[in-house]
């Protein structure tokens, strides 16, 4: 079975680039899928650009001409939880895309996507990871040593990055969330379309508050390693 393989920036990407084996490529769209070996285990590994559209886009092919019938986002995030720290590392349980919705009151009540008040109402809110997956990620997680802590919970995705304390102190308090990025919510709505499984490992590279885009250029190296290097561990029971 070939596990999709998705990352969004360059420095995500490379920790895993450097463990793939017996590689060949092949160009789609505005991207690159190396298909090979990680560890053993067959993937197909590709760099989706930053945002929601580039990570659907990268899903869709992954799933649809790749076959792959799992896909796993590493990559890193920034922290929303206080208990949380650059370098700790979240796994999602939910994400939810937090700027799909209701603009009113100049700002959006976070709605499902693909619904809206009135017109197609719904009760759901964000996209739920698959429980046997999850139960068996828990158990191979369970007890392993990382610099940092390994934690379950929701994350928010939409297309900005989180530079400002208002703005997360407003999310966390809405939505809740461990973690803030700009894909997993992609990546699980294009999944759950297909009725494939999808995980979402995501290191902190900063806090989303205002001192976020300087510690993410400080960070984001060792926090795409720790990603990298929680994934690989999970390969043998994706
Ligand atoms: N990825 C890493 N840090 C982020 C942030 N603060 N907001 C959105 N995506 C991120």
């Amino acid at each position: 079975m070939t596990i999709g393989l998705i990352c969004a920036i360059p420095q995500e990407l490379a920790h895993l680039r450097a463990a793939l084996a017996d590689a060949h490529s092949e160009a789609a769209a505005h991207t690159v899928f190396d298909t090979g070996t990680i560890d053993g285990y067959d993937v197909v590994l590709a760099g989706s650009g930053m945002g929601k559209v580039n990570a659907a886009l990268v899903t869709t092919l992954l799933a649809d001409r790749f076959g792959c019938r799992t896909v796993v986002f590493s990559g890193v995030a920034g922290g929303l939880d206080p208990k949380l720290s650059i370098g700790d590392v979240v796994v999602a349980d939910l994400v939810i895309q937090h700027d799909a919705g209701v603009l009113e009151d100049e700002r959006v009540r976070t709605y499902q996507p693909g619904h809206a008040p009135i017109i197609n109402p719904t009760d759901r809110l964000g996209y739920p990871a698959d429980p046997e997956l999850l139960a068996r990620v828990k158990e191979r997680l369970a007890g392993i040593s990382v610099p940092g802590q390994i934690v379950y919970g929701t994350v928010l995705s939409g297309d900005q990055y989180l530079n400002c304390e208002t703005t997360r102190e407003r999310l966390r308090r809405e939505l809740g969330g461990q973690a803030i990025e700009m894909e997993g919510g992609a990546v699980a709505q294009v999944c759950e379309a297909f009725g494939i499984p999808w995980l979402v490992i995501r290191a902190l590279s900063d806090l989303a508050g205002g001192n976020a885009l300087f510690d993410f250029t400080t960070f984001v190296d060792q926090a795409a390693a720790a990603s990298a290097t929680i994934l690989r561990r999970l390969l043998p029971v994706l």
